[in-house]
């Protein structure tokens, strides 16, 4: 078996990168829903059936194990997802994982007292992180703030506004005391640097490519079930359900290198 990895588009490889640089045996599968991205701004059903389907084209690619690194579909799928369609389904010996869990607990592996939280409006309504945060601790503040114009700038080059758009999300933030702020979206990673520029000292930033590699290593020492199962061949294959030549580029630039994608009939 290989481990999969699904994002609503191509920021998603950016994790896929990390994973790979940080277990660069396993065999790797990714896919890029480009057909329907973004998904930030959908209903809970599309983007429950979008998921559903690319899980099962994952499956499909002799993938039991597939990490959900789309927040959105963390946020509004997995439960779903694990809770209704696995079982009924039939699939034994197949899990899937998303991001929301391991990176509220690497923020608080950090000791964090006061987090912020930038997502999709779709994540950020779910409540989840919040939600999920409450069932480990109830002294931790968490506040959210809905920063959807930052993936349309990252996808159309509009790094020129960014300056102006972060002073507008991050400012509730900081006025708020908050000690980290959690980036939980896929592309956001992209932006990792600006974003640390922009706040300065004393807020510390949490990057989802530099969490989820270890956390899911971790998973894997818990998991023999997947990890003695998982082939390591360290090769790492790249599907998308939609291609042009705007995909392609963006492709390389987000991997850092000339990647080849094949096309993938998802629906
Ligand atoms: N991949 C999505 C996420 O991590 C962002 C892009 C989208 O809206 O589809 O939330």
């Amino acid at each position: 078996m290989k481990l999969g990895i699904f994002d609503s588009g191509l920021g998603g490889l950016i994790i896929a990168k990390a994973v790979h640089d940080h277990m660069p045996d396993l065999d790797i599968v990714y896919l890029g829903d480009t057909l329907r991205l973004p998904y930030g701004n959908r209903s809970d059903d599309a983007i429950y059936e979008f998921t559903r389907q690319c899980v099962e084209f994952l499956f499909s690619q002799d993938c039991n194990l597939v990490v959900i690194a789309c927040n959105t579909a963390s946020a509004r799928a997995l439960r779903r997802l694990q809770q209704e369609w696995l079982p009924g389904a039939n699939y034994p010996g197949r899990n899937v994982l998303g991001v929301i869990v391991p990176t509220l607990e690497a923020a608080l592996d950090h000791g964090y007292h006061n987090l912020g939280l930038i997502g999709t409006n779709a994540t950020v309504n779910s409540g989840i992180y919040p939600e999920e945060l409450k069932k480990v601790s109830e002294k931790i503040d968490i506040t959210q703030k809905a920063t959807p114009l930052l993936v349309p700038l990252i996808e159309n080059e509009g790094e020129a506004w960014l300056g102006d758009v972060l002073e507008h999300y991050l400012e509730p933030l900081k006025a708020r005391g908050c000690e980290c702020i959690l980036l939980g979206c896929t592309h956001y990673a992209l932006l990792k640097n600006q974003i640390r520029k922009h706040l300065g000292q004393g807020i510390e930033v949490l990057s989802q490519d530099e969490i989820i590699p270890a956390k899911l290593a971790d998973y894997l020492e818990r998991h023999s079930e997947y990890a003695d199962e998982i082939s390591r061949g360290g090769t790492i294959e790249f599907y998308v359900s939609d291609i042009t030549p705007g995909y392609k580029a963006a492709a390389a630039k987000l991997y850092g290198r000339e990647i080849d994608i094949q096309k993938a009939e998802v629906a």
